[in-house]
């Protein structure tokens, strides 16, 4: 498979970037017929930003999953389209061809319709990273139901949350997953999720811990025997459901800085097109490539660059079902050996944990595949930057700073790999396609004087195709979180630098939302989370700079009661935080403080803890309009 598409150099990327903003439908519209249509689109593209609404290809009829699998079949059908590595070096390894894969897509898509799924229904997956994951979500796809997959670090409250909004009826999952040295009883935690649950008829259930399950009558059923009553009448193929290339394709959730998470819809069309596009450009992906992504399905990262994105090139992507870190810090190194892997594609979170190990767990690791390197998810520190380009790029690879969001559905500012010019920690220049600008506080468009760089907050200015099209459920919000900050505008909630050249270096959010260890927590979560406990009085959450995990959860909290055991109390709102959203987004510190910082008019002043949680406690800047000063006095003498 070729693509016609594909930047060859600098000089490309200028004439593509060009013709992108001067006419973005007829630059999409040329990229978009090398994709297979049932029938081609009315109109290329519709918007405004103030509904919003956008429209890419809309009329156009497909399938995402035809252009992912059945279009590669007459070329590639013995390719292996996924490559699965377990969680233990001893366990077999597993190989889906592309022929395979549809095979099994296709029998999958029975089995959900056996169980009642219809187009448009809303489907939960919460797996493992096992290759029936990507088997499930494709089967969704196949049919047009809307797969929304949750991660299998979620707690049963936050899986509950997710199926009411979405009002799932159906729920796939696997008994047990294996992470590292952990065991994580995936189907136990659907149970406590459905407690009370009126809408779920369906649960699937596939094996692969094979932990004791409570089977359901009536309402759960096995994966492998539903399989096999397809498989027994000899089924093997399915016909794709005919979709508009507006119709949802999935919902993803992802954090805020207000209230629970929102319910981030991407369409067939679009997304397609536009994860394809970038990862055939960003990765400079060539035929027979290897590509590892470390990113679990859960998020955003897995859907665009383990299953779309490189299924719809005709690639071969490869799974991973552990961490880098178990059995040893050498984990990462022995796959990239073992599959010769080509490109790889992580978090800096993850480089700088195994930066912590030394040099010792890559001795004797050939990692001479390697081409192509990449980050996501966070900033990139300079050190870590150079560490991974020394020690597992050998200086010979380019590497990737991508930046991106849920929202986005696919990397929008990066450089392209060997093509366009890298700069440590930089994400460097958008895509084709995207308007990027740096506005002031009041929505002013910033430039530079002279050579200088500039600061502001990152916002876009026309749409892409795989922009979000709608928060599920609730449009209005949608609007008002990306669309109202700045009028005609998306605004990402990222603070950026533009250089004399354009290049962008992304800062972090200035919203209240943290990332920690490249995962999206909004402080507001954390502090409901915390308020649950029954001894808390209030509480206030804020982040400060991590080593490893970029940001650290940072919780200042007020406890009811004299004389309390704070040692047991920590733990405590530790458990209450792990039930009610999940362990990732457990404070590192707490401390609890007798008041907190706040303005006559009762606003919690998040700059002053974020100041004292950071370190700066002699820089605390105008306290004079605090209702009670002296609070903070001894905020600064309890900190941590
Ligand atoms: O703050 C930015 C950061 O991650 C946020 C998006 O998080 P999420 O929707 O979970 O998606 C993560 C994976 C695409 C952004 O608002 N971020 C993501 N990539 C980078 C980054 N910050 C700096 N550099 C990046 N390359």
């Amino acid at each position: 498979m070729s693509y016609p598409y594909q930047i060859k150099s600098f000089d490309e990327y200028k004439e593509a970037y060009q013709k992108s903003i001067e006419d973005p439908a007829a630059f999409w519209a040329d990229i978009a017929q090398h994709f297979t249509w049932r029938k081609k689109w009315d109109t290329t593209l519709n918007w405004n930003f103030t509904e919003p609404k956008v429209e890419w290809f809309k009329g156009g009829k497909l399938n995402i999953t035809e252009n992912c699998l059945d279009r590669h079949i007459a070329t590639k059908g013995n390719q292996p389209a996924l490559l699965w590595e377990p969680n233990a070096p001893d366990e077999h390894n597993r190989t889906l061809t592309y022929s395979m894969l549809l095979e099994k897509v296709c029998q999958f898509a029975h089995v959900l319709k056996n169980n009642g799924v219809k187009k448009g229904d809303r489907v939960c997956i919460y797996m493992g990273m096992i290759p029936e994951l990507a088997i499930a979500i494709l089967a969704c796809a196949r049919i047009g139901a809307i797969h929304s997959v949750v991660f299998g670090g979620f707690s049963a409250q936050s899986i509950s949350d997710r199926l009411q909004d979405a009002q799932a009826e159906f729920i796939v999952t696997c008994d047990g997953a294996y992470r590292g040295a952990k065991d994580i009883p995936l189907k136990n935690v659907i149970d406590d999720a459905l407690i009370g649950n009126k809408t779920v008829k369906r649960v699937i259930v596939c094996t692969r811990t094979r932990i004791p399950v409570s089977m359901i009558k009536g309402r759960d059923v096995w994966w492998e025997e539903e399989m096999k009553l397809v498989e027994e009448a000899g089924i093997t193929f399915i016909e794709a459901e005919e979709m508009d290339a507006e119709d949802p394709l999935f919902i993803l959730y992802t954090s805020g800085s207000t209230g629970k998470p929102k319910g981030v819809v991407h369409t067939c069309g679009g997304y397609m097109i536009y994860t394809n596009y970038s990862f055939v450009n960003v990765f400079q992906y060539k035929e027979g490539q290897v590509h590892f992504c470390t990113a679990d399905i859960g998020w955003i990262t897995g859907h665009s660059y383990i299953v779309y994105g490189p299924l719809s090139a005709g690639a071969i992507s490869l799974m991973f079902e552990g961490v880098p870190t178990w059995p040893n810090a050498g984990r990462f190194w022995d796959v990239i050996d073992k599959y010769k892997v080509n490109i790889f594609y992580t978090a800096p979170t993850a480089i700088r944990s195994l930066m912590g190990f030394g040099l010792e767990p890559l001795q004797g690791k050939n990692l001479s595949s390697l081409q192509i390197l990449g980050t996501v998810g966070e900033p990139i520190n300079e050190e870590a930057w150079h560490w991974y380009d020394e020690n597992a790029g050998k200086k010979k690879c380019p590497i990737v700073d991508t930046w991106w969001q849920t929202e986005n559905g696919g990397i929008l500012i990066s450089n392209l790999a060997g093509i366009t010019p890298s700069k440590p920690s930089w994400a460097t220049l958008p895509l084709p396609g995207l308007q990027m600008t740096l506005v002031d506080e009041n929505g002013k468009e910033v430039f530079a004087e002279g050579d200088e760089t500039v600061s502001g907050n990152l916002c876009i200015k026309a749409p892409w195709p795989s922009i979000l099209r709608t928060t599920y459920g609730d449009h209005e919000r949608c609007r008002l979180n990306y669309f109202a900050t700045y009028p005609n505008m998306y605004f990402t909630g990222d603070g950026a630098l533009r250089d004399k050249d354009g290049f962008y270096r992304i800062t972090g959010r200035v919203d209240d939302v943290l990332n920690v260890s490249g995962h999206r927590i909004g402080t507001a979560e954390v502090e409901n989370a915390i308020n649950m406990h029954a001894g808390v009085v209030e509480s206030a959450v804020v982040g400060y700079p991590h080593d490893i995990k970029g940001q650290g959860i940072y919780a200042y909290v007020i406890f009811n009661g004299k004389g309390i055991n704070e040692a047991l109390a920590k733990k405590d709102i530790l458990q209450t935080v792990t039930r009610i959203i999940g362990a990732i987004a457990k404070p590192d510190k707490i401390q609890f403080v007798s008041g907190l910082p706040k303005t006559r008019s009762g606003k919690i002043m998040r700059r002053i803890l974020r100041k004292i949680a950071e370190g700066e406690i002699n820089n605390l800047g105008d306290t004079s309009t605090l209702l009670d000063p002296g609070v903070v006095e001894e905020i600064k003498n309890g900190k941590i």
